[in-house]
């Protein structure tokens, strides 16, 4: 049985009044009120919400496009960052235009680093690499060494980058890429957004120029920091929250889909079975993370970073669902979550007397396509296949 997620919860309460339309109030509840604490007329509201055309369905998404993609990969490497940015490197689908360095998994310094030592050993100096900010925007920076390893890599000592970082602060590269290519960018943030953020904030004309943001970070039904905040997103949240707000196509490739996208033993094995640079690294990286996800009892380790680069190669990898995300900065238990409005809507309350007084449903606009289908074997299945021998 899967674990009963928030959504879960949501669901099974709106079934089961979809179920027995209205059934008697319980003898505990006052008048008109459910065990929820829900009027009926409310729960009817509801009904109608989830039947409504404002209700998210899951969207198809489009096959892979034939035309390459241009993108900007903005990265904390990161072990699972490191597996991303060599997926990206090997796809012909993709035209990478810069690696732009934020810290979170580590340091800015060490992360900018590893990035270099990663385009040096794939032989990809042409492709720029930038720092940028050096801490989140209103909080301190928080680092997983424990999780990546000491220097983010896994421990493994990489050549000394034979590639040099570009002098660009990585926000105004992307404020210039953006610009020399208008409608053609697709923004990949694998870290936390203050480098979008601070692009955004020192040019906002980029928002109709980008093509699409696609996201890893956030979740709707659980977290990995705290009960309901994703890492990326928790590290950064008013940053987080500017790039949803700001208006251009964002999708968000969550923990909702990364936690059934686990690499296990069985594809170790078949990523361990050919050889190369990159192939024999990614085999080091992988069977690090597998260990790692051992010792907490998971079977596999979960691909978050290089899911949101496939999703680029191949929007149809996932199904997402249309709706408003708004990232929670203030919650005492809930700072950095990204709140999924499902039904696109929120009750309207006017002020009666001493009171407030429901007399409706506002809609609100969705902002973000937030995957919630994965088809996790696929993309595994290419993964090792563009590892294979490189
Ligand atoms: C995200 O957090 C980081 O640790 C990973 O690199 C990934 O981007 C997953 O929550
Ligand atoms: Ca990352």
């Amino acid at each position: 049985m899967p674990p009963l997620t928030r959504q879960g919860t949501l669901d099974s309460l709106e079934l089961r009044a979809a179920r027995s339309p209205k059934p008697a109030p319980p003898p505990c509840a006052r008048a008109g009120e459910s065990r929820a604490g829900l009027s009926w007329q409310r729960l009817l509201l509801v009904l109608l919400l989830a039947a409504s055309p404002l209700a998210a369905q899951t969207e198809p998404r489009p096959a892979a496009p034939n035309e390459r993609r241009a993108v900007i990969i903005d990265t904390d490497p990161g072990t699972d960052d490191a597996m991303a940015i060599l997926l990206a490197l090997s796809s012909p689908e993709l035209d990478v235009r810069a690696f732009t360095v934020v810290p979170g998994n580590v340091t800015a310094d060490q992360a900018l680093d590893n990035a270099l030592r990663l385009v040096s050993l794939a032989g990809r100096c042409d492709v720029p690499v930038a720092g940028g900010a050096r801490r989140p925007l209103a909080q301190k920076l928080i680092t997983a060494e424990f999780v990546h390893g000491e220097n983010g890599l896994a421990g493994i000592e990489l050549p000394a980058p034979g590639c040099a970082a570009d002098a660009r602060f990585a926000p105004d590269l992307i404020i210039d890429l953006v610009h020399a290519m208008p409608g053609e960018i697709t923004l990949v943030p694998v870290g936390p957004l203050t480098n979008i953020a601070l692009a955004l904030l020192k040019d906002p004309t980029i928002v109709p120029l980008v093509k699409e943001v696609v996201i890893m970070g956030g979740s709707i039904t659980e977290g990995n920091v705290t009960a309901v905040a994703e890492a990326n997103i928790f590290n950064d949240p008013e940053a987080a929250e500017l790039v949803f707000q700001a208006g251009w196509k964002v999708t968000m490739v969550g923990l909702d889909v990364t936690h059934k996208t686990n690499f296990g033993r069985q594809h170790l094995e078949r990523l361990a079975r050919t050889h190369g640079t990159l192939n024999d690294f990614a085999t080091e990286v992988m069977a690090f993370l597998v260990e790692l996800a051992a010792d907490f009892g998971a079977d596999g380790t979960p691909m978050h970073d290089p899911l949101a680069v496939g999703v680029v190669l191949d929007p149809s990898f996932v199904r997402t669902r249309h709706m408003r995300i708004d990232v929670e900065t203030r919650g005492e238990h809930t700072r950095g979550a990204t709140v999924g409005n499902r039904h696109n809507a929120v009750e309207r309350n006017e002020p009666e007397g001493d009171r407030l007084k429901m007399t409706g449903i506002d809609r609100v606009e969705p902002n973000a396509h937030v995957a919630v289908e994965v088809d996790a074997e696929r993309f595994l299945a290419l993964f090792i296949e563009r590892l294979r021998n490189r």
